[in-house]
């Protein structure tokens, strides 16, 4: 991506016409690179007013703000790190990629690193699928950390995080959510994806891992990123009517993720296992799952176990799953 391109939008987020040449001047570059890094803001989905050589972003993003954040989620800075990228390919390979640089330094003490992007090129989805995003309309971010625990003993996790995001939900009133098995949170009517969780592990030593949890949220999804999906989904700004501070969120998300993490380490995923089955959006219904292995099985969604294993009562008895897509049958659909 151009180098200009960000520069130019800081530029033009205080919402004021600004003049090609005055942009020039500031950025130290010609009044041919200002024209040409424009011409390449409708692919971010931008739209400029210009008139007259002159430039103004009439709705301006939201910008993530690291300060804000660890101000907002209360956390000491003594505890964590956050960084802010204008452009990452995905936050969660930003951060192993870092901790295959520096694994030798990682230790259990050491601070957690938070890294959010305002544009994600290639972000990863779990079971090798893609996560869109667009430019200021999600909020995309990964925590590494360490764990006190063996990789094995981290299922679980993922359910955790779930939660965390629910809570963090319910926090700003928005209650028309649930969560669906293992990791995504969804609406109530329509079960449409708001949120999901991509985790990665690597495994430090014994009762040690290093861990990057990755979350995308949508806050306000543009048609054209919602065109690309195959699944359906929602965002933020549909579910509460209004629109929701970027950095308040992520904050009051670190904060609720901070707690529940401790938690998990100490007691694992049974601690909130009932808190878990009580959001649990499919819990009753009769659901077709997909493994693996390509099969399919179907069965009744009967909560999950203290691993966080899913249990689905099947016409061969109670099965628990460890892997696997989840989908809710069409006669509960129309129920
Ligand atoms: C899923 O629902 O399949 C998981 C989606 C996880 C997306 C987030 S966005 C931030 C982080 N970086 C990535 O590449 N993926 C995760």
């Amino acid at each position: 991506m151009n180098a200009l391109v960000f520069p130019i939008l800081r530029l033009l987020s205080d919402g004021a016409l600004h003049s090609a040449s005055s942009i020039s001047e500031q950025l130290k570059c010609s009044y041919h690179d200002i024209r040409n890094t424009v011409d390449e803001f409708e692919t971010l989905g931008i739209t400029l007013i210009s008139t007259n050589d002159c430039y103004r972003w009439n709705e301006p993003v939201q910008w993530l703000d690291a300060e804000l954040i660890l101000q907002k989620s209360g956390l000491s800075n003594d505890l964590y790190l956050v960084t802010i990228l204008d452009v990452a390919e995905s936050t969660n390979n930003f951060l192993l990629d870092q901790y295959r640089e520096k694994h030798h330094e990682t230790t259990s003490s050491s601070k957690a690193s938070v890294v959010a992007a305002e544009l994600q090129t290639c972000g990863r989805g779990r079971l090798n699928r893609r996560w869109h995003s667009g430019f200021g309309d999600s909020l995309t971010f990964s925590v590494g950390r360490c764990f006190n625990k063996d990789a094995c003993a981290l299922t679980g996790l993922s359910l955790v995080i779930g939660l965390a995001i629910l809570r963090t939900l319910n926090h700003f009133s928005i209650v028309n959510v649930n969560l669906k098995w293992p990791n995504d949170i969804v609406s109530k009517t329509h079960y449409q994806k708001l949120a999901g969780i991509l985790i990665d592990f690597k495994s430090l030593a014994h009762r040690l891992s290093y861990v990057v949890i990755g979350i995308g949220v949508n806050f306000n999804l543009r048609d054209e990123v919602k065109a690309q999906l195959e699944r359906p989904v929602t965002d933020l700004f549909t579910l509460a009517g209004r629109k929701i501070d970027r950095n308040f969120f992520c904050g009051k998300l670190l904060i609720e993720m901070h707690y529940m993490l401790i938690n998990f380490e100490q007691y694992g995923f049974k601690y909130f296992k009932e808190e878990w089955i009580s959001s649990h959006a499919f819990e009753g219904k009769r659901i077709s799952m997909s493994l693996p292995d390509c099969s399919v099985i179907e069965g009744i969604a009967q909560g999950v176990g203290d691993d966080g294993a899913l249990h689905v009562l099947t016409a061969e008895g109670l099965k628990s799953f460890h892997a696997g897509d989840v989908s809710i049958s069409i006669s509960d659909v129309c129920a």
